[in-house]
């Protein structure tokens, strides 16, 4: 493809830009051993630009390995990947990757500011562009008023709000978020849901990892679910949490009317007029209802039973506790 007549190449040897329909992310049986534990086992995944990509899993399961490989902060045992179009861990699409890590800690005697600084600095960002990109990080995340304040007096969530706002610094194409949202209060795990759709409005890709399903369930477009370092499912999630189950409230039918509604799938009738029909997809819906009609039933309420993120995982890792 050819390049943009604006681009200009960073530095002699660049990549060049990537096409916009090439993934931000794409990994080819990456693997990652430790010693005897295999932390990724042959990741596969390809997350598309400008969308918000779920990975989750329970504790020891390999996301923040998976994003290390990622960010080339750590080296695959073998397999391949590419992110932003560029090898993992090329330098250049480093510069253009933000980074809130999961254990993190900022040096206490510096203001919030000079942490932004830091990160200014280290990103190599034109010295000019460094006031407009604080203010805009520290606004966003809602820690303007602090700007001055030591870290060290920060609260805990007070420090994940800033270690959100150095990741978004650049202004990145892709933003890596582990656990972002484990210290935050309910206010502030909304504004970081406005923060991934204002993100992914404005083209950036955005990879979470989490095991806060409710979370990840109401920000990503598509999700991977691992578990011991594999992939056990990966979709978007009308495509993983697709409805089994319709719950009907109905009137006038009789015992023989509603046993006939069990050719759409098997029928519960637990009392009070509802019946619950499993297994039933729901392009069906219309068809029922005009089935219960026809059969002189009156019907008062239609409830497509969606599964959440939290019951598939937990049917997928299905009764192994943790
Ligand atoms: N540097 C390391 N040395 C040895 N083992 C490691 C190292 N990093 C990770 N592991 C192991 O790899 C596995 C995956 O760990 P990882 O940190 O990727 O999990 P995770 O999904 O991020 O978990 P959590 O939800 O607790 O953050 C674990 O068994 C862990 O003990
Ligand atoms: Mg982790």
């Amino acid at each position: 493809m050819t390049p943009p007549p604006e681009w200009v190449p960073s530095s002699p040897g660049a990549s060049p830009p990537p096409s916009p329909d090439e993934p931000a992310i794409r990994t080819t049986r990456l693997t990652k051993r430790y010693g005897r534990t295999v932390a990724l086992a042959g990741l596969d995944l390809e997350v598309a630009r400008g969308r918000a990509f779920g990975f989750l899993g329970p504790n020891g399961a390999g996301k923040t390995t998976a994003v290390k490989l990622l960010l080339g902060l750590a080296y695959p045992t073998s397999g391949d990947g590419s992110v932003l179009g560029a090898p993992l861990g090329d330098l250049d699409a480093r510069r253009r990757i933000g980074y809130l890590p999961e254990l993190f800690r900022y040096q206490p005697w510096l203001t919030a500011r000079e942490v932004l600084e830091l990160h200014c600095r280290l990103a190599r960002l034109a010295r000019p562009a460094w006031a407009g990109a604080i203010g805009s990080a520290l606004e966003t995340v809602g820690l303007a008023g602090r700007a001055d304040d030591r870290v060290g007096g920060f609260s805990k969530g007070m420090q994940q709000r800033l270690g959100l706002g150095v990741a978004l610094l650049g202004p990145p194409d892709l933003v890596v978020l582990d656990e972002p949202t484990s210290a935050l209060d309910p206010i502030g795990r909304q504004d970081v849901r406005r923060i991934i759709h204002e993100l992914c409005e404005r083209g950036v890709t955005v990879f979470l990892n989490s095991h806060l399903l409710t979370e990840v369930e109401r920000v990503c477009d598509r999700v991977a679910i691992v578990d011991h370092g594999r992939v056990v499912a990966t979709g978007s999630l009308p495509e993983l949490l697709a409805s089994h189950t319709v719950r009907l409230r109905v009137t006038g039918l009789s015992p023989d009317a509603v046993a006939s509604l069990g050719r759409f799938g098997p029928i519960a009738a637990p009392g009070d007029g509802m019946l619950s029909i499993d297994g039933m997809a729901q392009e069906r819906i219309p068809d029922l209802v005009a089935e219960v009609v026809r059969l002189g039933g009156r019907v008062h309420a239609v409830e497509p039973q969606r599964q959440t993120l939290e019951d598939r995982f937990m049917e997928l890792l299905g009764g192994e506790g943790e």
